[in-house]
């Protein structure tokens, strides 16, 4: 896959001009983009971008790309980003790395979405991969079972909702302190209305869904575009 993830991530190169503020993604395809965007900057290439995570700000220091704070005024060209899925109508789910929330808030600054991904992230019906959604550790359990009671509201029923561990034990932690929630849904039958009722819980900050972004696609197999 790894082949398939460096022809999408060349490709978005080609829409890289002189000037631009870009959103720079988190995430594997992400990181093949940010390693051909350095080779361009360091052969001359004017741009400026904003990380949507630490991981991310800290591999583009190191690569040498110019970063900048945003202020009220910023719009961003462009973010170049991954994604763990994607249905026909540009709707995604995002956060298997858990910056759902740095990479909501840099694309909704931004005028398109360049979607870099393998083949495999394209599906028909979203939700095979489980919808994390960021979570304040204040009375966290308390939003649990908030989310558990709208999911089967919503009937979803015999949906798992786990917190997501960390690599040495306890809870993992997004950039902003938060837990994160993965919701096993199977399959999201209406993206736009679990949305609205995760978001409307108080304890829940953001959900992996991201809808209605201007996506331009560049999703490859190991062949190239596809
Ligand atoms: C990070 O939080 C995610 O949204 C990633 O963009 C997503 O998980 C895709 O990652 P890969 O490019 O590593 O598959």
């Amino acid at each position: 896959m790894t082949s398939a993830k460096r022809h999408a991530a060349n490709a978005a190169l080609e829409l890289i001009g002189d000037g631009m503020k870009l959103g720079l993604g988190t995430g594997s395809t992400a990181a093949l983009f940010l390693d051909a965007l350095a080779e361009k900057v360091r052969g001359g290439l004017d741009i400026e971008g904003v990380p949507t995570s630490q991981r991310t700000e800290e591999r583009a220091r190191e690569l040498g790309i110019p970063l900048f704070q945003p202020d009220e005024t910023t719009r961003l060209d462009l973010v170049i980003d991954g994604a763990d899925e994607i249905d026909a109508q540009g709707r995604m789910i995002k956060g298997g790395g858990g910056a759902m929330l740095g990479e909501k808030i840099v694309a909704s600054a931004a005028a398109k979405f360049v979607l870099v991904a393998d083949v495999s992230k394209r599906v028909g019906t979203l939700g095979r991969f489980p919808l994390p959604v960021e979570v304040v550790p204040f009375a966290y359990a308390t939003t649990i079972r908030a989310i558990r009671e709208t999911l089967t509201a919503l009937g979803y029923e015999g949906a798992k909702v786990e917190l997501r561990g960390a690599e040495g034990g306890g809870f993992a932690e997004t950039d902003s302190g938060n837990l994160i929630a993965d919701l096993h849904l199977g399959r999201i039958m209406e993206p736009e209305e679990l949305d609205a009722a995760l978001t409307l819980i108080p304890g829940v900050v953001t959900t992996g869904l991201f809808i209605g972004f201007d996506v331009h696609p560049l999703i490859a197999d190991e062949n190239g575009i596809t």
